[in-house]
């Protein structure tokens, strides 16, 4: 069995591990700070794997040895916005949280990929890259596949149909100038600028920028976790079964699109080598202009990480 260690047991670890274990991908090492915590949620896992036949097995620890030998280590460890705070305000506290945890699972799992999920995403997968010293294949940042889940959601809520029909594409940094590329965007292949009104449209693309904030404002202690877990887990299983799924995730960029060492939300090749391969869309004077908007914006959270944390 293949081993996924998962740092942080709160909302999106927990959630990765519960989505994992009924998956049966792999065995689970959630880990956390906080004593106890992981392993009640762990062993509460365990005791259900009976229920659904699942043999995944479950560990709940506090100790980074448990996480020996992962194939996969996903970062989930951070604090959560609150209504009112941008992803960035976190970007002090997060640092060292990430900076500690990746260091820490390195040491135990030298071969292992990193998924990055803690915010603001872009940055702290820079920055888990720059403590690490991996190549790029070997750190890859979740944004991509939940910003486009919410807009595929959107899509579908909108018109009735299927979200299998639906496909869409949100690229960029993940923050409030992500790109949603609606002329690459479909619904069973026709354009969603040919089957939804400007206006419908128009407002979907900003409900999808500011969907982050939406779950937190309701939530008001905390932010998303469902999905944001679940698009982890489409990450590893592709990683995991060598399936070159091609998908947008944040990535170091070297020259492509134009852009150079930041992490930024392109669609890439997911399987067994990590980031395999970075997929180059022709873009439009419209889409580039909004591709170098959000490049500026994770340009100036770099910059801001660079003035907090030695790298
Ligand atoms: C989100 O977009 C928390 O960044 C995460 O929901």
């Amino acid at each position: 069995m293949k081993k996924i260690s998962i740092v942080g047991a709160g909302n999106t670890g927990a959630t990765a591990a519960h989505w994992l274990a009924e998956r049966e991908l792999a065995d689970v090492v959630l880990l956390d700070v906080v004593e106890g915590m992981p392993q009640g949620k762990s062993l509460d896992m365990l005791e259900a794997m009976p229920i659904i036949g699942k043999d995944t097995h479950i560990l709940g620890t506090n100790n980074f040895e448990d996480t020996k030998d992962s194939d996969i280590v996903i970062i989930t460890a951070g604090i959560a916005r609150k209504p009112g705070m941008s992803r960035e305000d976190l970007l002090k506290t997060n640092a060292e949280i990430v900076g500690n945890a990746a260091t820490e699972a390195l040491k135990y799992s030298p071969n292992a990929f990193f998924i990055v999920l803690t915010n603001p995403l872009d940055t702290m997968s820079y920055l888990t890259m720059k403590k690490t010293g991996l190549p790029r294949e070997r750190i890859i940042g979740q944004a991509g596949v939940l910003d486009s889940a919410r807009m595929r959601a959107f899509v579908a809520m909108e018109t009735g149909v299927s979200v299998e029909n639906v496909q869409c594409y949100v690229l960029g940094g993940h923050g409030d100038e992500m790109v949603p590329l609606t002329r690459h965007s479909n619904i069973a292949g026709i354009p969603l600028r040919d089957y939804l009104p400007a206006d419908k449209l128009e407002a979907i693309v900003n409900r999808t920028r500011k969907g982050g904030g939406e779950i937190v404002g309701l939530l008001k202690t905390g932010s998303a976790f469902y999905a944001p877990s679940l698009a982890c887990v489409q990450m590893a299983e592709a990683i995991l079964k060598d399936k070159k799924l091609i998908i947008p995730c944040a990535v170091y960029m070297d020259g492509e699109y134009g852009l150079k060492d930041i992490f930024f939300g392109v669609p890439v090749v997911l399987g067994a080598g990590g980031m395999e391969k970075i997929v180059e869309y022709k873009f439009d004077d419209e889409e580039k202009a909004m591709f170098e908007k959000s490049a500026e914006s994770v340009r100036s959270s770099h910059e801001a990480l660079k003035s907090v944390v030695k790298l």
